[in-house]
């Protein structure tokens, strides 16, 4: 099998209890940093916006939430089953579901003014070199100063944090999610990708390597989480 359909096969089984789990994992942190990131989204203005690997698109409603009607917004994941999901929820006039590889938009160059990602980025990272092309497909989709928003869970700076970060990870995510879900790849495969992820200032260098400028980011809660801003 494919990492791709690997990837989009734990999907399909978490996708009924994704933001369940999540919310009793993070102990609801996921839903503050989202709204968080989006409201800083949100206030770079556009009327193109595009949330990839939008899972059940609690971004994407966030974003909504907070848009002019004349704003439109895509919601954009390889996951048929996540998608579903997310629009047995609240349905937005100004909300599209596309379904599509992140890695090969289904959109022209210099296209959106905002592109979010959120807590997906571990997913696009197999390998760096990899990572590195899916930025440079996000970028290549933005127009030139518009802006990529990515929420992501991050690298303590504190050795000690980072260790429990860790072990929190693999000791009760893994174990925990597994329970919850019924899924024990899903949540094998998210204890796996955590400790890997780049720290705030690694992930700053990839995307000003593949075509964004002005980098910033804030961490949250000791650095277990990120948002990076960049502009193209
Ligand atoms: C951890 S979920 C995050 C969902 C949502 N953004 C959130 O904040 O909860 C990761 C999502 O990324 C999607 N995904 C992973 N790799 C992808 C790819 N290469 N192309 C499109 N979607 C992808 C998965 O299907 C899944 O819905």
């Amino acid at each position: 099998m494919t990492l791709r359909k690997g990837v989009q096969k734990i999907y399909k089984e978490v996708a009924q209890t994704y933001e369940l789990v999540n919310h009793i994992l993070t102990l609801g942190l996921d839903v503050h940093w989202r709204k968080k990131a989006a409201r800083i989204a949100a206030q770079k203005g556009g009327s193109l916006w595009l949330d990839v690997c939008s899972g059940t698109g609690e971004m994407a409603q966030n974003l909504a939430a907070l848009s002019k009607e004349s704003v439109k917004i895509f919601a954009v994941d390889f996951s048929y089953p996540m998608l579903k999901k997310g629009m047995e929820k609240r349905d937005y006039p100004n909300l599209f579901p596309v379904i599509a590889e992140a890695g090969i938009l289904p959109f022209p160059d210099d296209s959106f003014d905002l592109l979010t990602i959120s807590f997906a980025t571990r997913n696009l990272n197999p390998r760096k070199e990899i990572l590195e092309s899916y930025m440079e497909e996000f970028s290549r989709i933005l127009k030139p100063g518009g802006y990529f928003v990515n929420l992501e869970t991050s690298q303590p700076p504190q050795k000690m944090v980072r260790k429990l970060f860790h072990f929190y990870a693999k000791r009760i995510v893994k174990p925990l999610g597994w329970i919850l879900s019924g899924s024990k790849a899903g949540y094998r495969y998210l204890s796996f990708t955590i400790p890997r992820f780049y720290d705030p200032d690694e992930f700053a260098q990839i995307l000003c390597q593949t075509g964004f400028s002005e980098v910033e980011y804030q961490r949250f809660f000791l650095g277990i989480s990120a948002i990076h801003v960049a502009k193209k």
